[in-house]
C-alpha cells in the first residue's frame, strides 16, 4: 500500500469509524467521545490497523498477481496503468488551469507588454479566478456585515463581550457548585443564604456545642458572639481557625481532617451569624482583635468577604 488511493481509504476508514464512535457514545456537550473515554481510542487504534492490514494484504495480493501473469498479460496492464496515470495528470493540469488561468509558458509572448525596465517586463495576465471570487466573497461579507451591524444595528461588540464574560462567570459558579471542595483560605467566602446557614447551624450543633454552648455563648473554648477574637475574626481568620485549629494546648483541634472545605465554610458564616446575639450565660470577652459584623438598618447581614 504506498499509493495516494491506500491512504485516502484508511483515512476514510478511520473517519467513519470516528464519526460512528462519537455517535454511539454519550458524552457531555463540547466533549469528545474519543478524548473521555478510554475504549473509544483502543477500538478506533484496532480499527485503523485492520484498515491497513486489508490495504497491506490487498497490495501483496495484487504483486503476487502481477507476477504470475505471462509476460503479453504483464504488458497490457503495464499500459492500462500507465493510461490511467495518464488521465490522471490531464485532469490535474485541467484543474490547475481552471483554477489560475494561467498562459503556458509559450504562450506568454501573446500577453507581454511592450514596456521593457532593465530587461525585466511584464505579463498581462488574468486574475486568477480563485484569487477573484474570494474577492468577491470579502465584498458581499462587507456589504452584510454593513447592513447588519450599521444599518440594522445587530448586536455590539460590547454586548458580545459581556454575554461572553456572562456565561463564563455562571460557567464557574457551577464549577464551583460541583467542585465544593475547592475551597480553601484563599477562597473562602462569608455565605449568608438561608440553605448554607442552617447547614453551618447543624455543624456546629453536632460538633462545637461541648466547648462553645449551643448558644455560641463559651465555655471551654471563648464566646463567639461578642466582637473580640483570640485569633481574628472575619470569615479568612475563623475559617483558618476551624480548619487549622486553634494554639497548641487551647482545647481547639484542627477539624479539616473531620469536616469537608464546604462544611468549614458553613459552619465558619454560621459562627459569625452568631455574633451580637444574646446567649444565656455569655463568658467575658476574650482577646485583643476584635472584628465586627456589619449589618444594615434592617438588621440584615451586609456581606463581608475578608
Ligand atoms: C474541645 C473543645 C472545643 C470544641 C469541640 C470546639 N472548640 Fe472552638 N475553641 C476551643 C478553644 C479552647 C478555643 C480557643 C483557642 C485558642 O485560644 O487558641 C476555640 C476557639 C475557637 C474559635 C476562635 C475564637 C476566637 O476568639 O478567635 C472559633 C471560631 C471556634 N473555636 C469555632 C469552633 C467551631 C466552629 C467548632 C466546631 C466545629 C469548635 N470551635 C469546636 C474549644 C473547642
Amino acid at each position: 500500500m504506498r499509493n495516494l488511493s491506500s491512504y485516502l481509504r484508511v483515512l476514510a476508514f478511520a473517519g467513519i469509524a470516528l464519526l460512528g464512535i462519537e455517535y454511539l457514545i454519550q458524552t457531555e456537550e463540547g466533549k469528545w467521545a474519543i478524548i473521555e473515554n478510554p475504549y473509544a481510542g483502543v477500538f478506533l487504534g484496532i480499527v485503523i490497523l485492520f484498515a491497513i492490514a486489508i490495504e497491506v494484504s490487498i497490495a501483496s495480493l495484487k504483486n503476487i498477481l502481477y507476477y504470475t501473469m505471462d509476460e503479453a498479460a504483464r504488458e497490457r496492464y503495464d499500459a492500462q496503468q500507465a493510461e490511467k496515470s495518464k488521465r490522471f495528470v490531464k485532469l490535474k493540469e485541467r484543474l490547475q488551469k481552471m483554477m489560475t488561468r494561467s498562459k503556458p509558458v509559450e504562450e506568454e509572448h501573446e500577453i507581454v507588454l511592450d514596456h521593457n525596465y532593465d530587461g525585466i517586463r511584464e505579463l498581462d495576465n488574468k486574475l486568477p479566478p480563485w484569487w477573484l471570487y474570494g474577492f468577491y466573497l470579502t465584498i458581499l461579507f462587507a456589504a452584510i456585515y454593513l447592513v447588519r451591524f450599521h444599518v440594522f444595528d445587530d448586536y455590539t461588540q460590547k454586548e458580545e463581550y459581556e454575554q461572553e464574560v456572562a456565561e463564563a462567570k455562571a460557567a464557574i459558579e457551577e464549577y464551583k457548585k460541583n467542585n465544593k471542595d475547592l475551597i480553601d483560605l484563599e477562597s473562602v467566602q462569608f455565605v449568608t443564604n438561608e440553605d448554607d446557614l442552617s447547614a453551618g447551624k447543624q455543624v456546629y450543633t453536632a460538633n462545637c456545642v461541648a466547648c462553645h454552648k449551643a448558644d455560641g455563648g463559651g465555655g471551654i473554648g471563648p464566646n463567639l458572639t461578642d466582637k473580640h477574637w483570640i485569633l481574628g475574626g472575619g470569615i479568612k481568620n475563623v475559617y483558618k481557625t476551624i480548619s487549622k485549629g486553634g494554639r497548641s494546648g487551647k482545647g481547639m483541634v484542627a477539624w479539616e481532617n473531620q469536616l469537608s472545605a464546604e462544611e468549614m465554610q458553613q459552619v465558619a458564616s454560621y459562627v459569625l451569624t452568631l455574633q451580637g446575639t444574646e446567649p444565656a450565660q455569655p463568658k467575658e470577652p476574650q482577646g485583643e482583635k476584635t472584628w465586627e459584623l456589619e449589618r444594615d438598618e434592617q438588621g440584615n447581614i451586609i456581606k463581608e468577604e475578608g
